[in-house]
């Protein structure tokens, strides 16, 4: 059961929003045809807000154009698409990856862990994790952070993800490597697309790396992308790799998982010092 699944590494440039569009198509036209294509966190608009106003007012004034683009590129390449850009609804507004199957939004997923002054940008996510089964794979979403909390992998892929869509804006270099841990423990494809070029403003400056990857069950980096450079990618893999979740003739991933004693895990309580 192979399928082709990568992404693109764009430069973005915060609030030019035609800039981007373009920047996404260029890269986009350097691909040959594929059944899976990820995009970083917040490509069309940039990370950086100047406070929760001004992603409101983005995202009100492009928020139509952004995912009738996102519908326009899954129709294009027959595909599944995922593309993080900020989602309006009923007055609250996320830090959102769009999941777009052969032309059409099929769901958002809302990030669940904000990271640092997203908090004052976004609302947390409120949405259950899920996983889209899709022609010949199963799907599963998070974005950027997420990758500190490993229960946020760990469930998409209980739920039966043969692929983790990873879009982001990484801040720290830890993640390039937790990825592979994530991509083991579960038995998935992990595939993690991060944005280059520079967001300086609001006080803030960050230098967005690139170095988006492809990561095996394995543990194999498939593919990994250049630093501070555009770079788009796909690669052809065999997702019975991922269904397979014997990780000795005697040990199941999933079956061998002594729960009767994980209940700390869905507990607030901790150890603080
Ligand atoms: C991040 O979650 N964008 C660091």
């Amino acid at each position: 059961m192979n399928v082709s699944i990568g992404f693109i590494q764009p430069k973005v440039r915060f609030g030019n929003i035609d800039y981007n569009i373009e920047r996404i198509e260029s890269l986009l036209n350097s691909l040959g045809s594929f059944d899976l294509i990820v995009m970083p966190e917040l490509v069309y608009t940039g990370y950086i807000f100047r406070d929760r106003r001004e992603a409101i007012r983005i995202a009100e004034r492009y928020g139509g154009k952004i995912i009738s683009h996102i519908e326009k590129i899954s129709d294009k390449y027959s595909s599944a698409v995922v593309a993080g850009a900020p989602e309006l609804d009923d007055g609250r507004i996320y830090n959102s990856a769009y999941i777009a199957y052969k032309g059409v939004v099929l769901d958002t997923y809302r990030k669940l862990h904000l990271f640092y002054r997203e908090k004052e940008w976004f609302d947390p996510g409120d949405k259950p994790l899920k996983v889209y089964d899709l022609n010949g794979f199963r799907l599963g979403v998070m974005i950027c952070f997420d990758w500190r909390f490993p229960e946020v992998a760990r469930i998409l892929s209980l739920k039966g993800a043969d692929v983790i869509a990873h879009p982001s804006n990484l801040v720290y270099d830890y993640a390039y490597t937790v990825a592979l841990a994530r991509a083991v423990e579960n038995n998935v494809y992990v595939i993690t697309s991060n944005r280059v070029g520079t967001d300086n403003r609001a006080g803030m400056r960050i230098r967005f790396k690139g170095m988006s990857q492809i990561v095996s069950p394995n543990m194999e980096i498939l593919y990994r992308a250049r630093k501070y450079r555009e770079d788009a990618k796909t690669v052809e893999v065999d997702i019975s790799i991922a269904r397979d979740k014997m990780a000795t003739k005697l040990n199941h991933l999933f079956k061998d998982r002594r729960v009767e004693f994980f209940s700390p895990l869905v507990e607030t309580v901790y150890v603080e010092e």
